[in-house]
C-alpha cells in the first residue's frame, strides 16, 4: 500500500502552519474529493525560498505529498521551486498507489498558488509559471494516468 515514507510524513507532517506575513500564500482544492490545501512561503529579496509551511484538510496522502513538497521547496531559488512537480514528491516518498496520484497534484499546485500570489504582490512575472486553478479537479481531466 503505502511506502514507508509516505507513513513516516503522514505520521510526522513536516512544516505544518502558517507564516505570519508570508510573500506568497496559495490555496488550492479538489472538488471531487473536497480536499483542500494551503500553502505559506517566505522567499528573500534573492528569491531564495527561506521557509515554507502548510496547511491540509485532507486525506492521508495530500497530507504526505504536502509535507514532503514543503521539504522539497526550502531554501530553494523559485526557479528550482518550479520543478518540484507532482511526480518529483512522489518519487521522493517512494510512489504512492495509483488512486491517490491525484492528491499530490494538491501539492503542486499549491506552491504555484503562493508563487503566483508572491509574483503578484511584486509585480513580477515568474518565467514558466502558468496562472494557477483553484479547484484542481478541473485539471485532473486532463491528465491522463
Ligand atoms: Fe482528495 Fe487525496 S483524496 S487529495
Amino acid at each position: 500500500m503505502y511506502s514507508e515514507k509516505v507513513m513516516d510524513h503522514f505520521n510526522n507532517p513536516r512544516n505544518v502552519g502558517e507564516i505570519e506575513n508570508p510573500s506568497g500564500v496559495g490555496t488550492v482544492g479538489n472538488a471531487k474529493c473536497g480536499d483542500i490545501m494551503r500553502m505559506y512561503l517566505d522567499i528573500d529579496e534573492n528569491g531564495v525560498i527561506l521557509d515554507c509551511k502548510f496547511k491540509t484538510f485532507g486525506c492521508g496522502a495530500a497530507v504526505a505529498t504536502s509535507s514532503m513538497a514543503t521539504e522539497l521547496v526550502k531554501g530553494k531559488t523559485i526557479q528550482q521551486a518550479l520543478e518540484v512537480t507532482n511526480k518529483a514528491v512522489m518519487e521522493a516518498l517512494d510512489g504512492l498507489p495509483p488512486v491517490k496520484v491525484h492528491c499530490s497534484l494538491l501539492a503542486e499546485e499549491a506552491i504555484h498558488a503562493a508563487l503566483w500570489d508572491y509574483a503578484e504582490k511584486n509585480h513580477i512575472q515568474i518565467e514558466g509559471l502558468e496562472k494557477p486553478v483553484s479547484d484542481i479537479s478541473e485539471k485532473e481531466e486532463e491528465e491522463e494516468y
